[in-house]
């Protein structure tokens, strides 16, 4: 019963001690989240990753690419496990390490040599990766001069990447970079759409040529499901509702909310909220729902009114929690995620300079 794994992995944290740190992602059902000694976004779990040299072994509770980021962060004799293996992310599957490699390989023969900067210095293009994508990315991205981001400093790490080139190539999320690029002024027609299954990505030569930022064509399937009705639907029923979203949310949806942020962004404004405030917010829903039980002085909702959590975030069931942590305590190590070193050493280039990144 639920009752009894939870004392199962009650039993097992307390055998183990500071031999497991046990990492879970905002978006993790309840009855996960109550066993991680660390709850945070991306970035965050990523810090946390590399500040437990102590610990022999990290359960991540989250999904596939966090693990390997865990792993590339960590020491290396430290275990990363990934409870489930089948918890993967459907937007990081949107850009395989051959796509991307066929891409450069194009954007090669548009804009020459991209190992070469110009006369001002400026390479031309800067690949940019959300920490949402395989290692093999990051690995692409750490060989080629780029950087990896995640969403809550998406907009530095841009930054960052028009300080040394002419153009970005920024994947997979398309609306992150798009919202981002935005932001921060660049204008629509200079950001063309790269479609891996069509030539030159789906565009002609001359949009390439004046383009500012390649977004690829990747998305989240939770968050592409916000709408601008339902925004007008929070404001209609809900008078001086405050309307926040998550920059993976399509264009139309970030510019008709109030704001919009990381998942830490979006826990950071509820929590600082001072007034009894109405918040509809467009993100995973065991967030939401975690924040409307923590902070009951609001009301606060989700935008979407079907529950739509995060399948694959779903997949670590806390009986997948309690199998491993009994594992360790029996001295093995189950589900262990480990980058090979040669993806390892150019991703973690990648990661160490989002990680030096300042605007
Ligand atoms: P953050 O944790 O960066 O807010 O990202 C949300 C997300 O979709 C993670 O998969
Ligand atoms: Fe991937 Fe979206 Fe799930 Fe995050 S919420 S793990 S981006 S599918």
């Amino acid at each position: 019963s639920e009752h009894e794994l939870e004392q199962r992995i009650r039993e097992a944290k307390a055998v183990l001690g500071d031999r497991v740190v046990v990492l879970g992602h905002f978006y993790q059902r309840e009855e996960v989240v109550v066993h991680a000694d660390y709850v945070g976004d991306s970035f965050q779990l990523a810090g946390a990753a590399r500040s437990h040299p102590e610990a022999e072994a990290i359960v991540f509770c989250g999904v596939h690419f966090m693990a390997e980021t865990a792993d590339l962060l960590s020491r290396p004799d430290q275990a990363v496990i990934l409870p489930n293996l089948a918890a993967g992310c459907s937007m990081a599957d949107m850009a395989s390490i051959d796509e991307v490699e066929e891409c450069w390989e194009q954007l090669g023969e548009l804009y020459g040599d991209l190992s070469q900067p110009d006369a001002d210095g400026l390479l031309p293009v800067v690949p940019v990766t959300y920490m949402n994508s395989s290692a093999a990315i990051k690995g692409f991205v750490g060989r080629n001069g780029g950087i990896v981001c995640t969403s809550s400093n998406a907009r530095t790490v841009l930054e960052w990447a028009f300080a040394r080139g002419r153009r970005v190539l920024f994947f997979p999320d398309q609306h992150l970079g798009r919202n981002t690029a935005k932001a921060m002024g660049v204008p629509l027609d200079r950001m063309p759409l790269w479609n891996p299954r069509r030539a030159w990505g789906g565009n002609d030569r001359d949009e390439l040529a004046g383009a500012r930022v390649i977004l690829w064509h990747g998305f989240c399937s939770v968050h592409r499901r916000f709408t601008v009705e339902q925004i007008d639907r929070a404001r209609a029923e809900h008078p001086g509702v405050r309307v926040i979203v998550h920059p993976e949310c399509p264009m139309d949806v970030v510019d008709a909310a109030d704001e919009a942020g990381s998942t830490e962004y979006i826990r950071t404004a509820i929590a600082a909220a001072t007034e009894p405030t109405t918040f509809a917010v467009g993100t995973e829903i065991n967030l939401v729902q975690r924040l409307a039980a923590q902070y009951p002085q609001h009301e606060i909702f989700c935008l979407d009114p079907v529950v739509c959590p995060c399948s694959t975030m779903y997949r670590i069931h806390p009986g997948y929690l309690a199998w491993v942590l009994d594992e360790l305590v029996a001295g093995r190590t189950p589900n262990r995620i480990q980058v090979p070193r040669d993806v390892a050493d150019p991703a973690r280039v990648a990661l160490e300079r989002m990680l030096a990144a300042r605007p």
